[in-house]
């Protein structure tokens, strides 16, 4: 028995500024993966190409393969079995533009295909989201789209939509990974009330200028006080960055999930290669090296590209 599954994976953008945990969006940049599976002969199997290429290992640790098998096992009792993975990345690593939700959602969705499982979105989003822990970046990956997660007793609720407002995104990575945990730790256990208020109207301001098509709200709706200050001092150069991508014509610009990448909201008819130029140099006048992408919504999340089985 051989069998096998073609997944793509959108990048995704979690937080979208304000929406801490909650709001997330895909982006046109993908990662590609491959999943082998063989009773013919035992072991697990990597090749890489694209991203990170030389940094990610066979074994059990890996996301791939760890979020493949936290479902196979549940769903076959087929344990001796071989497990190829090919991968073909676009989306950087620990960057702050979901790459590590892209192996968890094609683990995931593989077993669920090569098992004869064949599970709904939605129980793939509630397998996808106790392994990553927060569904702001799984759900996007997913469904494609805007997504607005929230989670009780353990399970993901997503509603997800797509923006009335036409925009595109200049996503500014540097050279400088950041891990979620880390990034995570620099953000206090509790926030003053104020704040509060000030990320509930931001939110709540977002949401509804998307959908309504209002740009001129992007730059008040985008602001954020829950996590967006600590980490500035994790990424040297934020304020210089934010700062040219709004002269060069973005309406704002935040951090995308937990960082280090730095998005910009911008007008389709602006000049998407200005800003990222513009931001790329800031950072680099701050002994920052970075390269940009210039990216748009992406509206189909995870595809099946090719199965045999
Ligand atoms: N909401 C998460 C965070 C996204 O900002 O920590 C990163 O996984």
């Amino acid at each position: 028995m051989k069998k096998s599954v073609t997944v793509r994976v959108p990048a995704t953008s979690a937080n979208c500024g304000p929406g801490f945990d909650s709001l997330g969006l895909a982006l046109t940049l993908y990662n590609e993966f491959t999943f082998t599976v063989s009773d013919e002969q035992y072991g697990f199997s990597l090749k890489v190409e694209g991203e990170g290429k030389d940094s990610f290992h066979a074994s059990g640790r890996n996301m791939a393969f760890a979020s493949f098998l936290s479902l196979w096992n549940k769903l076959t009792d087929h344990r001796r079995i071989g497990l190829d993975v090919q991968m073909k990345n676009q989306v950087p690593k620990s960057r702050g533009l979901g790459s590590s939700s892209t192996a968890i959602v094609a683990g995931v969705t593989a077993a669920s295909i090569l098992s004869g499982a064949n599970l709904t979105q939605d129980e793939i989003l509630q397998e996808a989201n106790k392994l990553e822990g927060h569904p702001d970046n799984v759900a996007p990956a997913i469904y494609g789209g805007f997504t607005i997660s929230f989670q009780e007793n353990g399970v993901a609720h997503t509603l997800r939509t797509i923006p009335k407002m036409p925009l595109q995104f200049i996503a500014v990575v540097p050279d400088m990974q950041l891990s979620t945990h880390l990034a995570r730790e620099a953000i206090p256990k509790v926030i003053a009330h104020p704040d509060a208020v000030f990320n509930a109207s931001r939110t709540a301001l977002l949401t509804a200028a998307l959908l309504e098509d209002r740009p001129e709200l992007l730059e008040f709706a985008l602001e954020d006080k829950l996590h967006q200050p600590y980490r500035a001092k994790l990424i040297p150069g934020l304020p210089e960055v934010f700062a040219a991508g709004k002269a060069a014509g973005a309406y704002q610009c935040i951090i995308s999930g937990s960082g280090s990448t730095l998005l910009a909201y911008a007008s389709p008819e602006k000049d998407g290669d200005a800003i990222g130029k513009a931001m790329v140099g800031a950072f680099a006048s701050c002994g920052q090296t970075a390269v940009y992408h210039i990216l748009q919504l992406n509206t189909k999340g995870t595809e099946v590209l090719h199965v045999e089985l």
